[in-house]
């Protein structure tokens, strides 16, 4: 098993997982595999020569078997920001290891960019193991979305988290109160 950060050269490898992804864990993501931009090579292929964002992948005998993206705010008053989404081990590889090495590879990534003070994430409640795993690496909520996505009648409420970096970071830990959420507008940018 192997974790290294994908290049366009992986795009295709990329796209099947994703797929597969947004169809088995359907209120995981707020992607539909209708109108996913990840099903498109060219806009995969983009984002992976993109330095300012990452796509981080776990291999096993060369296989592709879960991924994490990463992007960075690109607007001025927003680029000390980046946004985690596609967090997805393949079922029969969960529980091993694979989701934190991934998230910490992400965040590590996170680490390294210059100006970067803030990571956010969002999870559903459907995927209380992912909140736990992501609560267990420092991320605070900030807010909770009753209602964030909505499938064939069947709702599902989303935690909105933040890992606070560098000098943003809480000096002795901190305990962010979740609190009520006021606008979508600035919400994640991309896709989940
Ligand atoms: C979330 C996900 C990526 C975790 O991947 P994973 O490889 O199984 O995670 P790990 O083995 O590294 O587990 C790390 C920690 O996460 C938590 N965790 C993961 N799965 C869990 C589960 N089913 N129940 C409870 N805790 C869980 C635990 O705290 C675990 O630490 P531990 O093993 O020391 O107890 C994987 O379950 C998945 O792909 N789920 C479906 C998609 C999804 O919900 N993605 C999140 C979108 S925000």
């Amino acid at each position: 098993m192997g974790i290294r950060n994908l290049g366009p050269e992986d795009a295709a490898h990329f796209l099947p997982v994703r797929r597969e992804a947004l169809i088995e864990e359907p209120f995981s993501f707020g992607s539909s595999p209708e109108t996913d931009r990840g099903r498109s090579l060219a806009f995969v292929q983009e984002v992976l020569a993109d330095s300012s964002q990452a796509i981080v992948g776990a291999f096993a005998d060369g296989e592709l078997i879960g991924n994490v993206g990463i992007y960075r705010d690109k607007s001025p008053k927003a680029s000390h920001k980046a946004h985690i989404w596609g967090m997805y081990v393949r079922a029969c590889h969960r529980r091993q290891g694979l989701g934190r090495k991934l998230m910490e590879a992400a965040l590590a990534f996170a680490r390294r960019a210059p100006g970067l003070r803030q990571v956010h994430l969002s999870v559903s409640d459907r995927a209380p193991g992912a909140a736990a795993l992501y609560r267990d690496l420092g991320f605070q909520t900030w807010g909770l979305e009753p209602a964030a996505l909505r499938i064939d009648g069947q709702d599902a409420a989303e935690e909105h988290m933040v890992l606070l970096l560098g000098a943003d970071a809480p000096v002795n830990g901190g305990d962010a109160a979740p609190s009520q959420k006021q606008s979508v507008d600035d919400q994640t940018q991309g896709d989940r």
